[in-house]
């Protein structure tokens, strides 16, 4: 700093004093295209239900994606990210690398409705096995190795059915490299792996489990997910995945772990993303509900604290509010 002006010469409140100042020099921007929309996709028929846990989200059968899909496209929002509610489950989530699996339906049909929308595939076992947990379980463990064959699997079938990106979320050791393996030996050595390299044992998934119908039976996933107090451990799980072949990152939860965000975006040279999970759109939308907060100023306000701390881009369940003000004007 060469001069070092103090008040009255210094004045920080002068480019505060018009909205065209204050965009002049602002740091940090959100638009719809750095966001990515998740969708809950479950079986039948001209199914739309609400989620109670999640006001404004709706969990849509495969017939009804086309439309959904084609709005999301035209709001200018990125992509989106597939969650599946199989019609069965079972001891080692067949759903999850089937043919006509939920998710490969789904996949086939959005490519169709809107091709230019990116489709994410979020590759985990615990929405397709009958006990809720991410990979083999005998009751007391999650086995680690023997999961990795099934997530692969899982990746093939997905990619094959037309996701353009897979994003594994069980947080296996070693499977970053398994689907890298298994990819290019079915021939989709041009497919991108966005690994859930950072992702918490937290308490903010719990409206997600409600929706997607997977919390463990017995149990709980603090035997493979992060613990919450270990931030160093973040870029150590980070390095791995790089290590292994992760083409993009991801850090989740975002709000409560903007701090691990910021040294990820230090650190590597990477994408980052950033999942304001399931827990912290519920909250907020509770206090939205009841007039606490306003809207129109708390959304943005939590997405751009997200791109601050420096994540490229947000997975996000307001991706539609969002981009709906911004195409008002209200936003950015
Ligand atoms: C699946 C998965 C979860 C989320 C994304 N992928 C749940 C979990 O690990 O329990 C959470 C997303 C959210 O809360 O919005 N493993």
């Amino acid at each position: 700093m060469s001069s070092m002006a103090s008040f009255p010469e210094l004045r920080l409140r002068r480019l505060r004093s018009s909205e065209p100042l204050r965009r002049l020099v602002r740091e940090t921007r959100v638009t719809p295209a750095d966001l990515i929309y998740p969708l809950f996709v479950v079986p039948g028929r001209g199914v739309r239900e609400r989620v109670t846990s999640m006001p404004g989200v709706m969990r849509f059968s495969v017939d009804q994606l086309p439309a959904e899909v084609k709005e999301i496209h035209d709001l200018g929002i990125a992509g989106v990210i597939l969650f599946g509610i199989p019609a069965a489950k079972d001891a080692t989530g067949t759903g999850a690398y089937a043919d006509d699996g939920i998710v490969q339906q789904a996949l086939r049909t959005i490519r169709d409705a809107a091709p230019d929308l990116v489709r994410i595939a979020d590759v985990c076992l615990c929405e397709y096995t009958d006990h809720g947990h991410c990979g083999i379980f005998d009751g007391v463990h999650v086995s680690n190795d023997s999961t990795l064959p099934l997530l692969a699997a899982s990746s093939v079938s997905l990619a094959r059915a037309g996701a353009d990106v897979i994003a594994p979320s069980d947080m296996m050791d070693g499977r970053v490299r398994a689907i890298r393996t298994a990819l290019d030996a079915e021939g989709f050595e041009g497919t991108p792996i966005l690994s859930y390299a950072a992702k918490f044992a937290s308490g903010f998934y719990g409206p997600f489990r409600d929706a997607a119908e997977s919390t463990p039976v017995s149990g709980d996933r603090r035997g493979y997910q992060m613990d919450p107090a270990n931030g160093r451990e973040a870029l150590r799980e980070i390095a791995a995945d790089v290590e292994e072949g992760a083409d993009m990152i991801m850090v989740k939860p975002a709000m409560p772990y903007l701090d691990v965000i910021a040294p990820a975006r230090e650190s590597f040279d990477l994408p980052l993303f950033a999942y304001q999970v399931s827990g912290e759109f519920s909250m907020l939308q509770a206090a939205i509900e009841r007039g606490w907060v306003d809207a129109a100023r708390v959304i943005p306000e939590s997405l751009i604290s997200i791109r601050r701390a420096g994540a490229d881009r947000i997975i996000t369940y307001f991706a539609k509010d969002f981009a709906k003000s911004f195409a008002g004007g209200s936003a950015g």
